[in-house]
């Protein structure tokens, strides 16, 4: 089929140059000429393991073709099917701002006035339930002069792709959710899929927009508290001197539980987990319904930085002190900050008259953007050396091959938020669970 993707970030990359591996033709639209060229010449705009080979087997002058860039819409013209992947950012309140995508869908709808047949639209980015049948549905209709149902359809396929491993969540997914409000969107929606579901033999399930879009918080806001119940009872281990990583693997044994996401300490990050939550929240808040259960997932995450720092102050006084932060990415293999731990974890060190030393082998620049006054070191080796106290914010290995660099410090102590060093004499460690 003839794809169209708008948008170049992390999801819409992915999407387009997976769709083009499994046999679409694809053009992504962006109003970037960089990020247009460097598709075009072979080479991805976003950091994604993966997709460089996927970018330069389909794109580029060696290219099977079937992958191309531009910053014109009119490309959607040629093509059946459109995916919406703009950014959904969050307004101060926590709930989302619509207003890339409804900027996006002005031009869609604007450019799909020109195309005399039908059309498919798929929104694919996250957005809180009734955003496509109230918002961006009435845009598409209005820019084209056409009727929804009748001249264009529209439908909603979330995505469930985790940053650095998003090229293998695309294809092989534990599901591929289709809703859409009618038969021939959702006809449409299958064909494009059928090639995915075929290869990876993934359950399909079939729904309505704003059912797809609930599936997409639920699942996020259920991980996110997965994550934030098991910092609960980790918090509860530790007070009582019991090694929550053993509890964890001893529940999570129980298929109802479930053994993913249930590594305890310092909390969830990342451009996902904070901004769906808040969102879920406050589109449940706007009805009406107070979402406990979620409040508290927010709460406990926000408590976890607090409670590394004052174990922390337990052993080192803060004042005057210099502490290495290990790890300044929201999880290891991203180079992304938004909403990381080691933003609080930095912050409150400085509340406390501390200076930081902090070392990331690849989110250090990115890092810039969020905290000031702070000294970067090109080697975790290199932030530790002299410190009266370090940190583990983010799980890279690399970390856990540290050893005799703990003994450079002027005092070693160590306080692990990620379960990654190894306790051993020597050192006064401390796990934040465990
Ligand atoms: C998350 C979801 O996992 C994806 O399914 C979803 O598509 C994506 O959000 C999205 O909405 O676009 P991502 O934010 O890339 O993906 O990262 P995760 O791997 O889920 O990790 C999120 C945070 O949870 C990280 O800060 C990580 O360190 C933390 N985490 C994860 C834990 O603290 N413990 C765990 O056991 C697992």
């Amino acid at each position: 089929m003839q794809l169209s993707v708008i948008g170049s970030g992390y999801v819409g990359t992915t999407v387009a140059s997976c769709f083009a591996d499994l046999g679409h033709e694809v053009v992504n639209v962006d109003i970037d000429q960089e990020i247009v060229d460097s598709i075009n010449s072979g080479t991805p705009p976003v950091h994604e393991e993966g997709l460089p080979e996927l970018v330069a087997e389909h794109a580029g002058a060696d290219g099977t073709g079937r992958l191309r860039a531009t910053t014109d819409y009119d490309a959607v013209l040629d093509t059946d099917v459109t995916f919406l992947c703009l950014p959904t950012p969050q307004n101060d309140d926590g709930s989302i701002d619509l207003s890339i995508m409804e900027a996006g869908a002005t031009r869609l709808g604007a450019t799909l006035a020109a195309k005399p047949d039908w059309h498919t639209v798929i929104v694919k980015s996250t957005v809180v339930p009734g955003s496509t049948e109230d918002v961006i549905t009435p845009v598409l209709a209005a820019e084209s002069e056409k009727t929804a149902g009748e001249g264009f359809g529209v439908g909603m396929n979330p995505e469930f792709l985790r940053e650095g491993s998003a090229v293998d969540d695309f294809l092989n997914p534990d599901k591929v959710v289709l809703g859409a409000d009618d038969d021939r969107a959702r006809r449409d929606m299958r064909a494009v899929f059928e090639p995915l579901v075929a290869r990876a033999d993934a359950p399909v399930v079939e729904t309505d927009t704003r059912t797809a879009e609930m599936i997409k918080y639920a699942n996020n806001a259920f991980l996110a508290a997965k994550i934030s119940l098991i910092n609960d009872l980790g918090n509860i281990c530790k007070e009582l001197g019991i090694d929550s990583y053993e509890v964890a693997d001893a529940i999570g044994l129980d298929d109802r539980i479930g053994e993913q996401f249930l590594r305890s300490g310092v909390g969830w990050g990342g451009s996902c987990f904070p901004k769906d939550v808040a969102a879920i929240v406050a589109a449940a808040k706007r009805e009406g319904y107070d979402p406990a259960v979620l409040e508290a997932a927010v709460e406990i995450n926000e408590g976890q930085p607090e409670r590394l720092l004052s174990l922390l102050a337990d052993h080192v006084d803060l004042d005057g002190a210099r502490i290495a932060v290990l790890g300044l990415a929201f999880k290891p293999g991203t180079d992304d900050v938004r909403n990381s731990r080691a933003i609080p974890v930095i912050r409150g060190l400085q509340e406390r008259g501390a200076t930081v030393t902090a070392y990331d082998p690849v989110a250090t620049d990115n890092a810039r953007e969020y905290v000031a006054d702070v000294e970067y070191a090109d080697a975790a080796a290199t932030a530790l050396a002299d410190a009266d106290g370090a940190v583990v914010v983010t799980d890279w290995d690399e970390f856990a091959a540290l050893d005799e660099e703990f003994d450079a410090m002027a005092a070693p102590v160590v306080v692990d938020g990620r379960r990654v060093v190894e306790r051993r004499d020597g050192i006064t460690y401390e796990g934040l669970t465990w």
